[in-house]
């Protein structure tokens, strides 16, 4: 059930690149929260403004410094309103409306590993996601795609944390040149289809070629999804993406029915 509070930032990280880390106190709201789920914050300052939506990146135990009962949010500089959240000092108060939408579910197979592929700050939703399914199965791998150095915030703590990180990047700064499907693909053909579960979150053409390399091989994938959200609890439509599961509309809402989405449910 989602709650409504406002809550006290305890610190707000800048991690280098426009990335931010903030923490905030909300132990009711952790003991809900799932993997890939997200929240509608309203940032001080920007009341003119509609709540925006992230990702649940840190749940208490995912960070060994989170403080007992507080959530974490990664998040990118891109406009007003996350400009104004990196603005804050600890103390600030935040309202936050969570936990939102169908977060990521354990592999379908236990035996099955989850593979992270991540481009930029697609990364957030993977260390919570990580953290709880920690000796549960196999480790993680993780495929990091981003344009530069910069962009790959948390790749110290994802190598801490996975069995091993493949990084790509278009500028060649860090690890192979290119884009994150490549070394996927090589995956994807050189492994047995029910041995991986694929999870993704980034851009939207990044969401549709790791989608569609997915099916090629005919691997498990979720995405999970991002749109612009005016409310992010199914009241204004502003979120809808096409699927095959829709009823007679064809649209489903990435802020309930989502954002994590099994891939061939879309209808892209
Ligand atoms: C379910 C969900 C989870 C998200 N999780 C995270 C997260 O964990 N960390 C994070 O940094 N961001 C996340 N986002 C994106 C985040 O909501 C936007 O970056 C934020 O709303 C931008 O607000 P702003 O006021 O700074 O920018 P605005 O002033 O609203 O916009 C500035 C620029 O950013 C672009 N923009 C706005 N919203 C988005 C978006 N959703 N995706 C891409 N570009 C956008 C605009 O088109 C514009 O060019 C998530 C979005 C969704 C839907
Ligand atoms: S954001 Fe309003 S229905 Fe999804």
């Amino acid at each position: 059930m989602p709650q409504d509070i406002t809550t006290t930032v305890l610190r707000n990280l800048a991690l280098g690149g426009g990335n931010h880390l903030v923490e905030f106190d909300a132990p009711e709201m952790a003991r809900e929260m799932q993997p890939g789920q997200f929240f509608m914050i309203g940032i001080p300052g920007s009341e003119t403004l509609l709540r925006r939506p992230f990702s649940v990146c840190g749940l208490p135990g995912t960070f060994d410094d989170g403080a007992d009962g507080a959530l974490q949010v990664l998040y990118k500089v891109y406009g007003t309103g996350t400009a104004l959240l990196a603005s804050l000092k600890p103390g600030a108060r935040l309202s936050v409306l969570g936990p939102l939408g169908r977060g990521f579910e354990p592999p379908d197979n236990a035996a099955a590993q989850p593979v992270f592929v991540a481009g930029g700050i697609g990364s957030a939703p993977f260390p919570a996601l990580a953290a709880t399914l920690r000796d549960k199965g196999p480790a993680p791998r993780m495929y990091y795609g981003a344009r530069g150095e910069a962009d790959l915030p948390l790749l110290d703590w994802f190598r801490e944390h996975c069995a091993d990180v493949v990084v790509t990047t278009e500028d060649g700064s860090v690890g192979e040149r290119g884009r994150v499907t490549e070394p996927l693909a090589a995956l994807l053909e050189s492994s047995a289809p029910d041995s991986l579960h694929l999870y993704a979150c980034g851009p939207d053409p990044m969401l549709r070629a790791v989608a569609a390399t997915a099916k090629r091989y005919g691997v498990i994938c979720d995405l999970a999804l991002e749109a612009h959200m005016a409310c992010g609890f199914g009241v204004c439509l502003g979120c809808v993406v096409p699927t095959h599961t829709a009823g007679p509309m064809g649209y489903e809402r990435v802020c309930v029915e989502g954002p994590v989405m099994r891939a061939e449910r879309l209808a892209w």
